[in-house]
């Protein structure tokens, strides 16, 4: 029987399989619970005492061979199927491959960032989370000014002290405040109003400040400044500043873009004047600066803040704000070829 039992394990080395349904009927043959060694192993019993030794070692032997040559052979063949799944079929179509898209208010503050940093503009940023100060005391905006009222305010807790910033307006002091003029700087933002939401307003928005602070800045720089960036942006170089009222700025204006009236688009989006209202400005009231730790004799300078979304919505044509933060891939998949 040790002779037969070798003659098995000779054979079960040498065994090779084309299919895994080849490797299956040979573990069955050997290891299955009809199998070769189990009957084997219901033998053992039957053995002389004095031959038990020699015949469970190779009884054993012939159990690990077959395991082994079962567990090599399903390897092998499994690499084989898997490579033959992925080179099998070369004129199968390849798997489309998503790209995905920058979102529209990315798309706009880039553009943004990059026309600013082509005039020496860095990017500076500041927390969401704000305190009285940075967000009104030191915008010239002290308590109980009526002009807090302008900006519904999402306040944390019971806190006044702490709240959601209204304007990235707060990042123009804290950049004073740890930075000497001087300072030519813009800052993108995430900002928070506390406003019914619907397609024209959303309780969060964004924004990007600019600031800058020289000695002899003057209100033709902010002008020029301006129409450098209405023409890189909008490749539209016309431009009107009306009187407006800012208390962080003296004097303060509103600029507006002349877009043209030659699409029924252009007066759609300019409800038919040709003018676009794209963002508020003015000289940074002396208030402002003091506030901030910076002489005001010895410097002057303008700021400007203007919508992120609001600019995106004209660019695109969108007609619904919320969509800018649904995140519906079927909105955001139509921004691919944009930059
Ligand atoms: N902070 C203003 C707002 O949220 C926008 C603004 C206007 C910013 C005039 C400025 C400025 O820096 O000079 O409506």
């Amino acid at each position: 029987m040790i002779d037969k039992i070798k003659a098995l394990i000779a054979e079960a080395e040498a065994f090779q399989a084309q299919s895994t349904a080849e490797v299956e009927a040979f573990r069955i043959k050997y290891l299955g619970k009809k199998g070769l060694l189990n009957d084997y192993f219901a033998e053992f019993k039957n053995v002389p005492n004095d031959q038990k030794k020699a015949f469970g070692q190779i009884i054993n032997k012939l159990k690990s061979t077959a395991e082994e040559k079962v567990n090599a052979l399903k390897e092998e063949l499994e690499t084989k199927e898997e490579t033959k799944g992925v080179y099998g079929d070369l004129s199968r179509p390849g798997e489309p491959i998503e790209i995905g898209a920058r979102h529209p208010i990315s798309i706009v503050k880039n553009q943004i960032i990059d026309i600013f940093s082509r005039i020496g503009f860095n990017v500076s940023e500041g927390p969401e989370i704000e305190d009285d100060w940075h967000n009104f005391t030191a915008l010239n905006l002290p308590e109980y000014h009526p002009a807090r009222d302008m900006q519904d305010t999402f306040f944390i807790q019971t806190n006044p002290d702490v709240l959601l910033r209204t304007h990235t307006s707060s990042v123009q002091v804290r950049y004073m405040e740890s930075h000497k003029p001087p300072i030519r700087t813009i800052s993108p933002g995430r900002v928070f109003r506390n406003e019914a939401i619907s397609a024209r307003s959303h309780c969060f928005f964004h924004q990007v400040e600019g600031l800058y602070i020289d000695k002899d800045v003057s209100f033709a720089d902010l002008k020029q400044t301006l129409q450098y960036f209405t023409t890189e942006m909008f490749g539209k170089s016309k431009i009107r500043l009306r009187p407006s009222y800012f208390p962080f700025t003296e004097p303060s204006a509103e600029v507006d873009v002349y877009w043209g009236l030659e699409t029924e688009t252009d007066y759609k989006m300019t409800k038919g004047t040709g003018w676009l209202e794209i963002m508020g400005c003015g000289m940074v009231d002396p208030n402002v600066l003091e506030n901030c730790g910076i002489d005001s004799k010895e410097y002057s300078g303008f700021a400007f803040g203007m919508g992120i979304d609001r600019i995106a919505l004209l660019l695109h044509q969108i007609s619904d704000i919320r969509l800018l933060s649904e995140n519906d891939v079927r909105f955001l998949e139509q921004f691919r070829s944009a930059l």
